[in-house]
């Protein structure tokens, strides 16, 4: 159609993407032969079929058991590569991808052979799409402080390619102050912060992780609408906010498109933006996202056009940068 031809062709940033969520069945079906593991699927048709959820612990036990796969560096390298394939051919010219650390040292992978890997898939794609893209290391927030401390050091001889820390996992039952500490230390270090809350969370911890973490910027976020007081504050203070359209739809988050709550955001003044979260995952990238969206909501040009523009204003491109996008 018309409007997804505009989508297609809109320049934009991606903000909110796990990327081991962008693991294809194909490619795990790949990577397991040439690891020589074992899956517990059939065919790439019987792994599409399991990805039914109904919440976002349902979808993590099965997005972890994926990520098993990926044991060299040569595994993130291709992995990598695959999404910013992908990505480059929806307009995106900018990426911050989020990556799990934990979910590969605790298998025995090293930290080191991760940052090898996706660097280097990262290189390759500024210079096969002149696509620009930062890490943003995720602490898993259902382990605890001291193991999210310990990745945190980890990461020290690699902050010259780490922009920022963020925290995601299951999300009731571990709010943001858990890692206040954690996240103070490493804005000692120069990182910048983002922090999942308000997806399956309450208000509370959206307060939490702009007080507690002094996030830059707020990863879903859609609970943060219950509270009037705080889309006041969040409106005042300009904080960007990744919506995920498909992954609401999938997580329950929401129990129907045609609820998504994206219109209201905008017109409540929020700096929203829209992303795929996991994409192999939850049916589609950034242009599916758009146009779910766009679709179900009644979406405009005009509403389209800011949601892109709010993908760079919100990013942790430099200014010069930014206004070279916008
Ligand atoms: N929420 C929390 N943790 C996650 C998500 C999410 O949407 N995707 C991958 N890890
Ligand atoms: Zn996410």
């Amino acid at each position: 159609t018309d409007l997804s031809a505009f989508i297609a062709r809109l320049p934009k940033a991606e903000l909110h993407m796990h990327i081991e969520g962008s693991l294809e069945p194909e490619l795990m079906f790949a990577l397991a032969r040439r690891n020589g593991v074992e899956i517990p699927f059939d065919s790439v048709e019987a792994v599409r079929a399991a990805y039914s959820f109904s919440n976002l612990q349902d979808f993590l036990d099965i997005y972890y058991q994926g990520a098993d796969v990926l044991r060299t560096e040569e595994d993130f390298r291709d992995l990598a590569a695959a999404y910013f394939d992908r990505a480059a051919a929806d307009g995106v010219v900018h990426a911050e991808i989020f990556f799990d650390p934990q979910t590969h040292t605790d298998r025995g992978i090293s930290f080191d052979v991760v940052m090898r890997g996706l660097t280097a898939g990262m290189d390759e794609a500024q210079a096969r799409h002149g696509i620009s893209s930062k890490l943003i290391l995720c602490f898993l927030r259902h382990l605890d402080e001291e193991a999210a401390f310990a990745t945190l050091r980890l990461a020290e001889p690699w902050l010259h390619r780490i922009e920022a820390v963020g925290l995601d996992s299951s999300e009731l039952g571990h709010p943001p102050e858990k890692f206040a500490r954690v996240f103070e230390a490493a804005a000692a270090l120069g990182l910048k912060r983002v922090a999942h809350a308000g997806e399956e969370g309450p208000p509370e911890y959206v307060h939490q992780a702009l007080d507690l973490l002094k996030v830059d910027r707020l990863d879903h976020g859609n609970r943060s609408l219950e509270d009037p007081g705080l889309i006041e504050r969040l409106v005042r203070e300009q904080m960007t906010l990744t919506v995920c359209p498909l992954s609401n739809l999938k997580l329950c988050v929401v129990g129907d498109m045609a609820e998504h709550p994206i219109d209201r955001m905008l017109d409540a003044g929020l700096r929203v933006t829209i992303n795929s979260d996991d994409p192999a995952y939850f049916g589609g990238y950034v242009n599916d996202n758009f146009g779910a969206a766009a679709e179900a909501r009644g979406l405009d040009r005009e509403q389209l056009v800011t949601l892109a523009r709010n993908s760079f204003l919100g990013s942790f491109l430099s200014e010069d940068e930014k206004a070279a996008h916008v």
